[in-house]
């Protein structure tokens, strides 16, 4: 059985990896009123990775025989004032997950939970593309704001998705 103390911290990442998906929704569908497919594709994208996230936890969970409760979200953060706004709150956000995935690390390894401090290793793993990912972003929409063609062009070119599956990947509940 995985510590108590882990299992309480990782139930509430769920719900943290859920709101995640959630303003990557809302990042998205902004993206798509703006007529900006290649940013709303993104950040669509992003949100189901969020979400694969909470169901690998929510797996994990399973697997070690120990509770899961689902938990609510908060709303996300509807609007924004421009289009390089919901990618700073985008890098903000992935800064903040990675602190919380490090403290579930630390959590693991406090309690003498060696197999849930491995579990996390593919969160860190996956944390510092995140982060890289999302400041490349930041960089890009912040140079070209006034053009914002010129970052759809950069999206579709250096973002096209349909990336390689990751072998080492957690398997997310529910999916084949
Ligand atoms: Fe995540
Ligand atoms: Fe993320």
């Amino acid at each position: 059985m995985p510590a108590d103390t882990f299992v309480t911290k990782l139930n509430e990442q769920i719900g943290n990896e859920f709101a995640a998906h959630q303003q990557y929704v809302a990042c998205a569908v902004y993206y798509d009123a703006e007529t900006l497919p290649q940013l709303a594709r993104f950040f669509y994208r992003q949100a189901l990775e969020e979400r694969d996230h909470a169901m690998m936890m929510v797996q994990y969970l399973i697997d070690a025989d120990a509770d899961v409760v689902i938990p609510g979200v908060a709303a996300p953060q509807p609007s924004f004032g421009d289009i390089v706004e919901p990618v700073t709150l985008a890098l903000e956000q992935e800064k903040r997950v990675t602190e919380q995935i490090n403290g579930l690390a630390a959590t693991a390894r406090e309690a003498g939970d060696y197999t849930s401090e491995q579990f996390m290793q593919w969160f860190i793993k996956e944390q510092v593309e995140e982060v890289a990912t999302m400041s490349d972003l930041l960089r890009v929409v912040e140079r070209s704001k006034d053009d914002p063609m010129e970052i759809e062009n950069f999206m579709a070119r250096e973002h096209p998705g349909g990336e390689s599956e990751d072998p080492t990947a957690p398997h997310p509940a529910g999916s084949a």
